[in-house]
């Protein structure tokens, strides 16, 4: 069994973040979704996996490498423009050969692991297994709709009308059936050429397709407040580990990491939170639910619910909450009392108190 992770896609959603850095990038508990996907996959014992990219495919080479930091071999398959899904397994198709292979799209996190589903397909090997969750509103998604069975119906991307609210999310398993189904079909409306409509033409041809409920923690971090709700669920899961310095007026409460070469002084850390390589936490009160990346600097602040990427550095702001401010961003105090100054790029969001 091969792999095929999908990290090209043009990530409007994630605006301003997406036009300097793939999505994929994007750090849940300091560490790339990117990579939370391949450690799955490794999971699984699959080894060979092929990684679609686009246009920001160097950022995530310099991030990825070979693999083999984390134990998998990585082929980059480049895309030339967000063709769809169905186009990255066409492109793929040489990497790919007559093996069975699991999909995974590059921004969808399954925390607890795939290992179950990946089981069940090895063992029935249906042409295509699915993988759905309810979710409140389906109309942003793929929606199955299945028999009592488990086998699928019928399956529609983002239905205006969905008639379930079983969304795909993001895993599919596939065996080399797949290939002539992606060959027959023709792109969306919106463009595309769309592998819920390949799986639907197998389901209209005949050919086993199953789908399995997933229970565990799942999102889609295709928007900041998924981030910052993922961050959040997954440092819940944290153990504490201090390997940076904590002088002896800072306090840390329950489960915090302070990792190697941080400081913290003169604060108060609330687990869960992580405060990243060379980062320096001054004055200031962090967390709970709360990720500081790599050399930042934060100094009397107070931040929770939040995350701060690589360099970034806040300075005497209190009562920051579900941010999440971007590599190298500057937030801090305006020269004139009583006024604010903005330097924001486009599609920035800023709220401040009224
Ligand atoms: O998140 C689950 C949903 O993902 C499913 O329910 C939908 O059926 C499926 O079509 C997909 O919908 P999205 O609109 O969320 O897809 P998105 O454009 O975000 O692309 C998903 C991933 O695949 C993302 O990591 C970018 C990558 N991608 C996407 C396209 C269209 C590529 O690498 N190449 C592409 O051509």
């Amino acid at each position: 069994m091969k792999a095929l992770v999908l990290s090209g896609g043009a990530g409007t959603r994630l605006r301003p973040f997406s036009y300097s850095m793939p999505k994929q990038l994007i750090p849940i508990v300091n560490k790339p979704v990117l990579e939370h996907v391949l450690d799955n996959i490794r999971d699984l014992g699959v080894k060979e996996i092929g990684v679609i990219v686009g246009d920001r495919a160097a950022q995530i080479a310099a991030v990825i490498g070979d693999g083999s930091r984390l134990g998998v071999r990585v082929t980059y398959i480049p895309q030339d423009a967000p063709r769809g899904l169905a186009h990255t397994v066409a492109i793929a198709r040489d990497f790919l050969g007559d093996d069975d292979f699991v999909m995974y799209l590059g921004d969808n996190m399954l925390h607890d692991g795939i290992t179950a589903i990946a089981e069940e397909f090895a063992v029935g090997r249906p042409a295509a297994q699915i993988v759905v969750h309810p979710v409140p509103d389906p109309r942003q998604f793929g929606v199955a709709e299945l028999a009592a069975d488990g086998s699928v119906v019928r399956l529609v991307e983002k239905p205006q009308e969905p008639r379930s609210d079983l969304a795909l999310i993001g895993v599919y398993f596939f065996t080399p059936a797949i290939h002539a189904a992606v060959a027959a079909i023709e792109p969306s409306a919106r463009g595309e050429l769309e592998i819920t409509d390949a799986i639907q033409l197998l389901v209209e041809q005949g050919a086993t397709v199953k789908a399995s409920q997933y229970h565990g923690y799942w999102a889609d971090t295709g928007r900041v407040d998924d981030v910052l709700e993922c961050n959040r669920k997954l440092l819940d899961g944290l153990t504490r580990r201090v390997e940076g310095e904590v002088d002896s007026a800072s306090e840390l409460v329950g489960a915090v990491v302070v990792e190697a070469g941080a400081r913290v002084v003169g604060s108060r850390i609330e687990g869960p939170a992580v405060i990243g390589v060379g980062s320096l936490v001054e004055d200031s009160h962090i967390g709970p639910h709360t990720s500081i990346g790599r050399d930042c600097v934060l100094r009397s602040t107070r931040l929770e619910y939040s995350i701060t990427l690589d360099g970034a550095t806040v300075t005497e702001v209190r009562g920051l909450h579900g941010s999440l401010i971007g590599r190298s961003a500057s937030v801090g105090p305006a020269a004139g009392a009583g006024q604010h100054r903005l330097v924001v790029g486009d599609h920035t969001r800023v709220e401040v108190a009224a």
